[in-house]
């Protein structure tokens, strides 16, 4: 039986699966004026690391919404463990089962890179209040890639489209986004360089 990346990650149920880890989570949301009347959207959310972090950290209204019925399973254990009252839906980002203007952030951490991106990036428009934030964590192709490489890397994770930076941010302007801010860009290679032994070895949810 043939088993995609995602499919191994929900098998496993790895705590996070993100490029940057739970460190650049919790960075990226500290820059974020969140609080305990904020309504987020984790868009892909895998086992919910996030969703609970959210949820613990800032008190607030936390959807969390996954289509791999592995996931929402990993997901949902983890939020009852915690006796956290988050509600998870499974359901795809490409067709968001929510009213216009419903949230005041997604958070979208290494998902719409897997999805038809201009589905999604449409939808996230949708279902973001007018004056909300997309938080987005994806995989970027550097320039530099070739384009055998590119193929590999396109089979493997089973994407439809892999997009340098430009080519993110011209698909966010071509949504309906304005205002960006790129708050970190590196290479893999710095990544692995920076990461500590804690976030580079994923723990098993239990
Ligand atoms: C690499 S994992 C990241 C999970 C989590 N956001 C994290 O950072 O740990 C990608 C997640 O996106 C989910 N995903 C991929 N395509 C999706 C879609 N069309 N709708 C909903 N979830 C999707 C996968 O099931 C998986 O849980």
């Amino acid at each position: 039986m043939n088993h995609s990346y995602q499919d191994a990650l929900a098998i496993l149920g790895l705590e996070g699966a993100h490029p940057g880890g739970f460190e650049l989570t919790k960075q990226l949301l500290e820059n974020e004026q969140i609080d305990h009347t904020s309504i987020i959207l984790d868009a892909g959310c895998g086992t919910g690391q996030t969703s609970s972090y959210l949820a613990k950290t800032f008190h607030c209204q936390v959807s969390a919404l996954d289509h791999h019925p592995e996931m929402v399973k990993h997901a949902k254990k983890r939020f009852q463990k915690a006796n956290l009252s988050i509600d998870l839906y499974k359901s795809s980002i490409e067709e968001l089962p929510f009213d216009n203007n419903s949230f005041d952030f997604i958070i979208a951490e290494s998902a719409t890179a897997f999805t038809d991106i201009k589905k999604s990036l449409r939808e996230f428009y949708r279902v973001l209040k007018l004056e909300g934030t997309l938080l987005s964590i994806d995989m970027t192709a550097e320039t530099s890639l070739d384009p055998a490489s590119k193929k590999e890397i396109m089979d493997f994770y089973h994407l439809s489209e892999l997009l340098t930076q430009s080519e993110w941010l011209k698909a966010f302007k071509q949504n309906g986004f304005t205002d960006f801010k790129i708050l970190r860009s590196s290479t893999v290679l710095e990544e692995l360089m920076n990461s500590s032994a804690s976030n580079t070895f994923v723990q098993p949810v239990n």
